[in-house]
């Protein structure tokens, strides 16, 4: 059987939930979701519901779908600033309770969404790209699901809902909303349910390995400089450290997690391991040094031994030079020139190797992470 097996899996996610991540909450009791056109930028609007005993939660999303026959594949995303990054359109409401922390020349001091940051990461998701391939897209606003601060994250959305008092921290629940994603993806008639992708740049390529790693509905995962608690190796000695970033983001983690590499039960290599048979797909670039590309190629290398049909042997000298892209099986890697971003030019090489992932099985697909 290709992958770990179910026992190792097991061991790994329970390892880093411990150690790290806290763990991913079990699915909400019930899902809802209601939709109506948003025109003004060729999408759907959804509203999702999330319910918890007598909890709820309500979050926005939006769906772009291709036009074609038959059912799209799907990718799947939390993003920094959701839909409203999307469009100038204003027809997208600013959730006024999401806490984010987009780039700078955005001026969001307080964290709010506003109407300055309409249609300003449409890069990051290059929407006519994708549909064009074929691909759909779902997004969300992280910050929406869980405020990105330290004192605002307990107070609003999946945190007061489903772990109140519990280890999660904010890197398990945005795996978490990412699984909610694909409960609503999963029973659209437009989506092909065995062939949905997640994706994340930086603490959200974090997240969706994190997801990827849980459930078996998600044919591959592209994390794009996810660096420390994503794909680096905490061990490297470069980027980004546990410390650090602990200090800097202490609702990220679990309390209390283990910052000592040496005293950590294991590396993230086990991690991107744990997504085995989906499809990994990592992405660096070479000034973004904070993220490692270094650590993370070594850990994609020492994952590679848990897919058969991978071989990840081009020596670091040369796949950490930029434009060198590795296709191998289900995995793949690319350096680029420049910083800490997402592009369109990551995405033409990321939907190079979607096009070649075979769907996930109904096999493999366990459903573990499904909403009941
Ligand atoms: C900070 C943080 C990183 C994170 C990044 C991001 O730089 O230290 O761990 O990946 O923000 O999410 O953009």
């Amino acid at each position: 059987m290709p992958g770990l097996c179910a026992a190792s899996r097991a061991r790994v996610l329970s390892e880093l939930a411990g150690s790290l991540y806290g763990p991913v909450p079990r699915p909400p009791d019930a899902l809802e979701v209601s939709c109506q056109p948003w025109t003004g930028s060729h999408a759907l609007w959804l509203r999702i519901t999330a319910r918890v005993g007598t909890g709820a939660f309500t979050v926005d999303a939006a769906l772009w779908l291709p036009s074609g026959p038959g059912p799209a594949p799907l990718i799947a995303g939390l993003d920094f600033l959701g839909p409203v990054g999307m469009s100038a359109d204003p027809g997208f409401p600013l959730d006024p309770d999401a806490v984010v922390s987009p780039r700078p020349d955005l001026g969001a001091a307080d964290g709010r969404l506003r109407d300055a940051m309409r249609g300003a990461s449409t890069y990051r998701w290059p929407r006519d790209l994708l549909l064009r391939r074929g691909y759909a897209l779902l997004l969300s606003c992280y910050g929406s699901w869980v405020p990105d601060d330290p004192q605002a994250w307990r107070a609003h959305g999946v945190k007061p809902l489903i772990d109140p008092d519990g280890p999660s921290g904010a890197i398990s629940l945005w795996a978490w909303a990412l699984m909610r994603l694909l409960d609503v993806a999963e029973k659209w008639p437009e989506i092909d349910a065995g062939r949905m992708t997640v994706a994340g740049h930086s603490r959200l390529g974090k997240a969706a390995l994190w997801a990827a790693a849980q459930d078996g509905r998600i044919r591959g995962v592209y994390a794009n400089q996810s660096g420390c608690a994503g794909a680096a190796l905490s061990r490297h000695p470069e980027g980004e450290t546990l410390a650090q970033l602990a200090d800097r983001f202490p609702h990220w983690l679990c309390p209390d997690p283990v910052t000592d590499p040496g005293a950590l039960p294991m590396d993230q290599d086990r991690l991107i391991a744990a997504c085995a048979p989906r499809g990994v797909y990592l992405a660096a670039a070479a000034g973004d040094g904070w993220a490692d590309p270094a650590g993370s190629y070594r850990a994609l290398q020492m994952a590679a031994r848990a897919w058969p049909d991978a071989h990840i042997d081009t020596p670091p000298e040369i796949a950490l030079r930029p434009d060198q892209p590795i296709l191998s099986g289900p995995l793949g890697w690319h350096l680029r020139p420049g910083g800490h971003e997402m592009l369109p030019q990551d995405w033409v090489r990321v939907l190079n190797w979607l096009d070649r992932l075979s769907p996930a099985s109904e096999d493999a697909r366990d459903h573990r992470g499904r909403a009941g």
